[in-house]
């Protein structure tokens, strides 16, 4: 496994949630492509897509500017081969993108509850939800925990449904001691500036299937066969050149990236456990999950204060502590408004949306980061 360096951090700087990866490699592969006077969907790209396939051993990766856009042209794909179905059944707790882009597919999205524990869907509600309408289950692995693939994939298999899995915060992760990205239909990734592999803005699809990554590149770049020559309404979803620099440049050091995000989760659980009032996301082996966010939670009933209030203290004195999400999609106001979803539809994701927070784990986080991060918490929870 090749090892990342540690990026310097200047004194006095808060302890950061997330630390965008920059490396001399990387600037100076920035520069060349700017000079090769090639900045889109070229030669960077195409070597992007092939370390990916590689990485992850899938057939086909596909790079795109955004991993809401690839969630939304993989169910473009499987709307253009399956156009009478129209309903994806996802989770609520989740970033909104998961929903929106089944919206501008065209399709509506069916929520499930999740699991109290993995604050994953919860697998054995799916099969209610299913109908003549569903086009695809859709899985989030939240904050970098696999979904319950196996079960997602049985009642898939079983009912002929493809799974688009919204493997955005997941990449790294491992399920069966495989690479997320190798088990569903399809699995899309965000590469966004704060993920644990970054392109500042972007993303990626990952499928098995030659048809729909075929379509997928359609949608990419306008419904475009050939230059000038369009056979489907696309968009304009390319990657740029510098992007995929950037995203080359992390690679080969993401599995260590990955470990230094576990150990440091694992440190910070370890020293927090004994305090009462804090849980954590059940997670059953450390080693599948990408950890690109730490996610704790807070039983207010046994705390002196407020899971808000804990929050807003810890980022008071220097710790960047955060909350996603305080809201599950289904009450956010445009989906409640838009599809009649009310206060109680999904209880489970209503409590830990209440209860749920994050902590920092980047990988360039120093042991004295780690303590200052404990010592607020303690002090915070007396
Ligand atoms: C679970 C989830 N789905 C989808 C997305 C959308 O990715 P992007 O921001 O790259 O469009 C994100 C990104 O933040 C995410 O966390």
């Amino acid at each position: 496994m090749k090892k990342a360096k540690i990026q310097e951090k200047k004194t006095n700087e808060s302890v950061k949630i997330a630390s965008p990866y920059n490396s001399i490699r990387i600037e100076k592969d920035v520069i060349s492509v700017l000079r090769s006077r090639r900045l889109v969907q070229g030669k960077k790209v195409e070597e992007f897509e092939r370390s990916l396939s590689e990485y992850i051993g899938c057939k086909n990766t596909i790079c795109l500017n955004s991993g809401t856009a690839a969630l939304h042209t993989a169910f473009l794909a499987l709307k253009t081969l399956r156009a009478e179905k129209s309903e994806v059944i996802t989770t609520p707790l989740s970033f909104a993108a998961t929903a929106n882009a089944v919206i501008h597919a065209g399709c509506k999205p069916v929520f499930v509850d999740i699991d109290e524990d993995t604050f994953n869907i919860n697998p054995s509600l799916i099969e209610d939800k299913i109908n003549e309408r569903t086009l695809a289950l859709e899985p989030v692995d939240i904050y970098g925990l696999p979904s319950d693939l196996r079960e997602i994939r049985r009642i898939a298999s079983s009912k002929k449904i493809p799974v688009v899995e919204d493997a955005a915060e997941a990449i790294g992760a491992t399920y069966a001691g495989k690479k997320i990205g190798s088990f569903s239909t399809l699995s899309c990734f965000s590469t966004y500036a704060t993920k644990n592999l970054h392109t500042a803005e972007g993303g990626f699809v990952t499928t098995d299937d030659d048809e729909l990554a075929r379509l997928i590149r359609l949608f990419r770049n306008q419904g475009q066969v050939s230059r000038y020559n369009q056979t489907v309404l696309g968009y304009n979803f390319r990657m740029i050149e510098i992007c995929a620099a950037i995203g080359l440049g992390q690679l080969p050091i993401l599995d260590d990236l990955n470990r230094r995000r576990r150990e440091n989760a694992q440190y910070l659980m370890e020293k927090l456990m004994k305090i009462d009032s804090i849980g954590f996301q059940s997670v059953s082996d450390p080693k599948s999950h990408a950890w690109y966010m730490f996610a704790l939670t807070l039983d207010e009933s046994k705390a002196s204060i407020t899971r808000d209030s804990l929050v807003a203290k810890l980022k008071e004195k220097g710790v960047e502590a955060d909350v996603a999400w305080p809201t599950p999609i289904h009450l956010q106001p445009y989906f409640s408004e838009t599809f009649g979803f009310r206060r109680g539809d999904f209880p489970i994701a209503e409590k830990v949306c209440k209860k749920v927070f994050q902590l920092p784990i980047q990988p360039f986080l120093t042991r004295k980061d780690l303590n200052r991060i404990i010592e607020v918490v303690r002090e915070s929870l007396p």
